[in-house]
């Protein structure tokens, strides 16, 4: 390629407190390419991101937009030259509707309420994303919320867009969507960089990639200049043994009573007659589409969400349970994982063991009160090791983490509260290869112990693999129960559709 960059980085390093997120990066990104990045959690990617849309300024060396050489020192300097960022944690204001954030800091274009809500309107239409232009921000799910930000980068006209690990929270259909739409726009000129952790998203759909490393970028190359094998080399220095496929447990008789039985519980539209049991010693996969009403069952579990008035009945080791606040359930031993790590995974200005502390806190009370400091520590940095959390330093608040670290917090959380019965709601969403491994690891001992543990995921191969019995959801109700040895990915994808 002989043309100009659009973005250049030359010799560009970020620190932090001394200490490298990324050093002396040469990376260049050209008009109308489709450009990804991988590494491990903590790797820099979202660093290099930050630095480009102004989010971070480097400590050193170089940026250029079409040659020139920029200070960008806010997002808005990136922004008026047409640079835009999804981010990895959503940046939208809950407080205000989603024309209102797509139009944020660019109000004066418009100069009525209705042009907002048509021009957002419009967006959301050709991106072919069912949002209402106004509705609340804060009153939307995961996936949505990551569609506004998209459809806000497209609004602004960016010549320029970061996708930080914009997958992560959709479905297969709405990622197929998002890859097209991301043609379409490559056809206009834009150039854009996504980040992923499925590697066959990046060989797939980009053009080139870049691959980080502890900070440095190692290489970057063609896409059709790789494999899945290569990019795993390249993102830990070494071959992975790849253990991602756990073994399922050996089947002995199961014992008959369930650890949590649901019976006809409703709630809202979103769950309708939903009736299951987990009996301990298994993974008890949930399977089924975004709004199948998993997490909203989960949630009504947890006593986070109150199910209707006369909503069905809720067993936990044979005693029916009602919960009015997560806390009681925390108390009975049952930990949730929870897809969004923002909203409700932990305090983000404490550190990491301060948070897996509260974890044991919450569970411990009175007697975890009475634990000296000294083991509270001990029990976190075990954790911390066990799930290879990475930090550049142990005390260092966990908002300063890479996203993929902040997840294995909130999993480290749960965990250490030994719960009876777990549930993951997409756990290793944002998770590196190397960690998913660890985390899959995990949830496979906790359930060989003893332990109940419901495994939400919308990544069908995760289920298959790690699941003892699968559950399909649809609209709310359990439409099918297979065991193990009886799932294929088309049963559950019929199951989950027709
Ligand atoms: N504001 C900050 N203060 C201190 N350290 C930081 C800060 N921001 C990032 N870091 C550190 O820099 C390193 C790189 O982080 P970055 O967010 O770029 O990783 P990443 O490759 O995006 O990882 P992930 O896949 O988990 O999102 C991490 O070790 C992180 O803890
Ligand atoms: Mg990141």
């Amino acid at each position: 390629m002989n043309r100009q960059p659009i973005v250049s980085l030359e010799n560009v390093t970020k620190s932090y407190g001394g200490i490298n997120a990324l050093e002396s990066a040469n990376f260049e990104l050209y008009p109308g390419e489709i450009h990804a990045l991988a590494g491990e959690n903590g790797a820099g990617k979202s660093t290099l991101c930050k630095l480009i849309a102004g989010v971070i300024s480097p400590s050193d060396g170089t940026v250029r937009i079409n040659g020139e050489v920029v200070k960008l020192s806010a997002p808005k300097d990136a922004s008026e030259r047409g640079i835009s960022m999804v981010y990895q944690e959503t940046s939208l204001v809950p407080q205000l509707t989603v024309a209102q954030n797509m139009v944020l800091g660019r109000e004066k274009t418009f100069n009525s309420v209705r042009k907002v809500r048509n021009a957002a309107r419009q967006v959301l239409q050709r991106l072919n994303f069912k949002v209402d232009p106004s509705q609340l921000a804060g009153s939307l799910s995961t996936a949505k919320r990551q569609m506004v930000e998209i459809a806000r980068a497209v609004l602004n006209q960016a010549k320029v867009i970061i996708f930080d690990e914009p997958t992560a929270a959709l479905t297969p259909e709405e990622t197929d969507h998002l890859f097209d739409l991301m043609k379409t726009l490559q056809a206009e000129g834009v150039a854009m960089i996504f980040i992923s952790h499925a590697l066959e998203e990046a060989l797939n759909h980009s053009d080139r990639i870049s691959v980080l490393r502890n900070g440095k970028l190692v290489v970057t190359g063609n896409a059709d200049e790789f494999d899945r094998g290569s990019l795993i080399h390249h993102m830990i220095g070494e071959e992975l043994n790849e253990k991602m496929h756990v073994p399922a447990k050996r089947h002995e008789a199961r014992s008959a009573l369930p650890v949590l039985r649901v019976e006809n519980v409703r709630m809202g539209s979103m769950v309708n007659n939903m009736s299951f049991s987990v009996f301990p010693g298994e993974i008890t996969g949930i399977a089924g589409l975004i709004g199948s009403g998993r997490s909203e069952v989960a949630k009504v579990i947890m006593g986070h969400t109150k199910r209707n008035f006369g909503g069905g009945r809720i067993w936990l080791d044979g005693r029916e349970v009602r919960y009015s606040l997560p806390a009681q359930a925390v108390a009975d031993g049952i930990a949730y994982v929870s897809e969004d790590r923002k909203l409700d995974g932990f305090f983000d200005t404490l550190s990491i063991s301060e948070n897996i502390g509260l974890g044991w806190m919450a569970k411990f009370g009175r007697r975890a009160l009475l634990a000296p400091l000294r083991k509270m520590r001990r029990i976190s940095r075990e954790w911390e090791g066990k799930l290879s959390i990475r930090s550049i330093g142990t005390d260092q608040s966990v908002l300063y983490l890479s996203g993929g670290n902040q997840q294995k917090v909130v999993i480290a959380k749960s965990l250490v509260q030994q719960p009876k019965l777990i549930i993951f709601d997409e756990p290793t969403r944002g998770v590196d290869v190397g960690a998913i491994a660890e985390i899959r690891q995990i949830v496979r001992q906790f359930a060989e112990s003893g332990a109940g543990v419901i495994l939400i995921s919308s990544y069908l191969p995760e289920i298959l693999d790690l699941s003892d019995r699968i559950l399909v959801a649809k609209s709310g109700t359990i439409v099918a129960d297979f065991p193990r040895a009886d799932a294929t990915a088309t049963k559950i994808l019929h199951a989950a559709i027709h």
